[in-house]
C-alpha cells in the first residue's frame, strides 16, 4: 500500500475523530489540515440577515467533511480517492464528491498497523485518539503532540482573518501601510542562521524564559519586562534577530514602520498608532517590532507639525501601556542612532542589546554560516575574515553574492578562495565610491568609467567606514 493511502486515511480519520470529539480544538489539527477547513473573512449573507450586528465567526466549524479536493489540498496527494478506493472501508459519494470511512474501526486498525509514535506526534487529534492503542509502535502522548504542533496563531490564515475582521473599512486599510504583519511560517531566517555575541545570546535566552514563564512573572508582580532595544550600526542583524525570534518561538511578527507615520494624513496618525498597538494585542502572543526608534526622539526635539508630535507622544504612551505580562506582546525597538534617543525614549526599554560590528571571530563564523550550502575550493574563512575588518554581516552577504554572480558569468557553480578575495576588493572599491563627495569630489571619477552600478540595490545599508558607530550602549539599564 502506498504512502499516499496512509496520508489520505490519516486525513479522513482526523476529520472524523475531530468532528466527534468536542474537547479538541484548532491546535489539535496539523497546520496543513486546519488550513483547509478554516473559514474566515467574508461575511456570508444569510448570517447577515439573521444577525446583522454580530461579528462573523471565524475559525473551524464541525463537522469537518472530506472531499477529493480538500483531501488533495491537505495531504498533497494528487488523486486522493484513487489512492484509497481499493480499501474496503472507504466510500465516495459521487453526487456530493465527499469521501469517507464506512467502517471506522476497520480503518483504525489498518492505520494503527502502519503508523508509529513519531508520525502520530505530528497529529494531536490522532495522538489523543490512538494514545492507548495496542498496535502502535512506541509511546504516544497527546500533550507532546500538542506541544510539537505549530499553534494556530502562527498560521497566515489566522492572522489574515483577524486583520480582516478588525480592519474592515477603507480608512482602516490605510493604516495597514503602517504595519507589516508576518506569520512565523513566512519568516525564512532562524536563530541558527545568525552569529550572535555572548551578550546577545544571554539576553535572548533570558527573554525566551520570560515568555515561557510569564504566568509566574505575573503572579509575583514582575511586570517591567519584555521591552528590548536593539542598538547598532546598519546591517548588524537587528531586524533578522527579531524575525528569527518570531519564527523560533512561533509568534506573529508585527512590524511598525515609523517613517510611514509622516506620509499619512496627519490627523489620523495618532489614531493609527493606537490601532497598531491594538493589532498587536489582538494578535498576541506576538512580537511588535518598531524600527528606526530614533525617529521618535528626533520628532520630539524638532520643530515638527503639532499633529506629528501628538502622534509620537501617543506612540510613547502606547509603548508604556503595552506589556509582555498583561498583553503577551514582546516589544522590540531598533535604532542605528542611539545617541539621538532622549531619556524619555531610552528609559522605556528594560534591556538594551548591543549589536556591534562583528569582530574577527564573528566574521569568520558568519562566513561559515552564509556559505553553508555553497561549494568553495580552498575556502579559508579566517583569511577572508582578516581581509574584511569593519564589514558587517550584511556586507559579508553582499560580498558572497558578488562572488557567486561573478563565478556564474564564467558558468561556474564552484567558487574559489580567490573569487571571494576579489569580491572583497570590489566591495571595498564600491564602498569608497559611496562615500565619495558627489558635489566637490573628483570630477573625473564622477563622470567616467567608475562602476557604481548596483550600489542602490543593497538593501539600503550605509557603509560608513569613516565613523565608528560602535558606541557601547550595552550597559544595563
Ligand atoms: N551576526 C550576523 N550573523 C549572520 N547574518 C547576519 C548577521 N548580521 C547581519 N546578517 C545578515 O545581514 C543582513 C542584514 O541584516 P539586518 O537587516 O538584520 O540588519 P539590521 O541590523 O536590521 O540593519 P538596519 O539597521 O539597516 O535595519 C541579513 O541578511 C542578515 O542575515
Ligand atoms: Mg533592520
Amino acid at each position: 500500500m502506498s504512502d499516499a493511502a496512509l496520508d489520505v486515511v490519516e486525513f479522513l480519520l482526523t476529520t472524523s475523530v475531530y468532528s466527534d470529539d468536542r474537547t479538541l480544538d484548532e491546535n489539535d489539527l496539523p497546520p496543513s489540515f486546519r488550513r483547509v477547513f478554516w473559514t474566515g473573512g467574508v461575511d456570508n449573507e444569510e448570517d447577515e440577515e439573521e444577525e446583522p450586528n454580530r461579528r462573523r465567526h471565524t475559525g473551524i466549524s464541525r463537522p469537518l467533511s472530506a472531499t477529493n479536493s480538500t483531501a488533495r489540498e491537505a495531504t498533497g496527494v494528487d488523486r486522493p480517492w484513487d489512492a484509497i478506493s481499493e480499501l474496503m472501508f472507504t466510500e465516495r459519494d459521487e453526487f456530493s464528491g465527499s469521501i469517507s470511512l464506512t467502517q471506522q474501526e476497520m480503518a483504525e486498525s489498518w492505520f494503527a498497523e502502519r503508523v508509529d509514535a513519531d508520525r502520530l506526534h505530528e497529529n494531536p487529534t490522532l495522538a489523543k485518539h490512538f494514545a492507548d492503542h495496542d498496535a502502535i509502535d512506541g509511546d504516544v502522548s497527546h500533550e507532546e503532540a500538542r506541544e510539537r504542533n505549530r499553534p494556530i496563531q502562527a498560521d497566515r490564515v489566522w492572522i489574515d482573518s483577524l486583520l480582516e475582521e478588525y480592519f474592515d473599512t477603507e480608512e482602516d486599510e490605510e493604516m495597514l501601510d503602517l504595519v507589516d504583519v508576518r506569520a512565523p511560517e513566512e519568516v525564512d531566517i532562524t536563530l541558527d542562521d545568525l552569529v550572535l555575541t555572548d551578550g546577545q545570546e544571554a539576553e535572548i535566552d533570558k527573554i525566551s524564559k520570560a515568555i515561557e514563564h510569564r504566568d509566574y512573572l505575573a503572579e509575583i508582580g514582575l511586570r517591567e519586562i519584555g521591552k528590548l532595544l536593539f542598538v547598532g550600526p546598519p546591517g548588524t542583524g537587528k531586524t533578522s534577530t527579531a524575525q528569527a525570534l518570531a519564527r523560533d518561538m512561533d509568534l506573529p511578527f508585527v512590524e511598525v514602520k515609523l517613517s510611514m507615520i509622516t506620509s499619512q494624513y496627519l490627523g489620523e496618525t495618532a489614531k493609527n498608532v493606537d490601532k497598531t498597538f491594538e493589532v498587536a494585542k489582538r494578535l498576541s502572543p506576538c512580537i511588535l517590532f518598531i524600527d528606526e526608534f530614533d525617529f521618535v526622539a528626533k520628532t520630539r526635539r524638532s520643530d515638527e507639525h503639532a499633529a506629528l508630535k501628538r502622534a509620537v507622544n501617543t506612540l510613547l504612551k502606547a509603548v508604556d501601556n503595552i506589556s509582555l505580562i498583561d498583553d503577551d506582546v514582546l516589544l522590540i525597538g531598533a535604532t542605528n542612532h542611539p545617541d539621538q534617543l532622549d531619556d524619555a525614549a531610552w528609559r522605556r526599554f528594560d534591556e538594551i542589546i548591543n549589536f556591534p560590528k562583528p569582530d574577527y571571530g564573528m566574521r569568520a563564523d558568519i562566513l561559515q554560516v552564509i556559505t553553508r550550502t555553497m561549494d568553495i575550493e580552498e575556502f579559508d574563512p579566517q583569511l577572508i575574515a582578516e581581509a574584511t575588518e569593519g564589514l558587517t554581516g550584511s556586507d559579508l552577504r553582499m560580498v558572497l553574492r558578488e562572488a557567486v554572480l561573478e563565478a556564474l558569468t564564467e558558468d561556474r557553480r564552484t567558487l574559489t578562495q580567490d573569487d571571494l578575495l576579489n569580491a572583497v576588493e570590489e566591495f571595498e572599491e564600491r564602498d569608497s565610491l559611496k562615500n565619495m563627495d558627489m558635489i566637490e569630489g573628483d570630477h573625473d571619477a564622477l563622470v567616467a568609467g567608475g562602476d557604481i552600478e548596483g550600489t542602490a540595490s543593497d538593501g539600503g545599508h550605509e557603509h560608513d567606514h569613516d565613523h565608528d558607530h560602535d558606541h557601547d550602549h550595552s550597559h544595563d539599564h
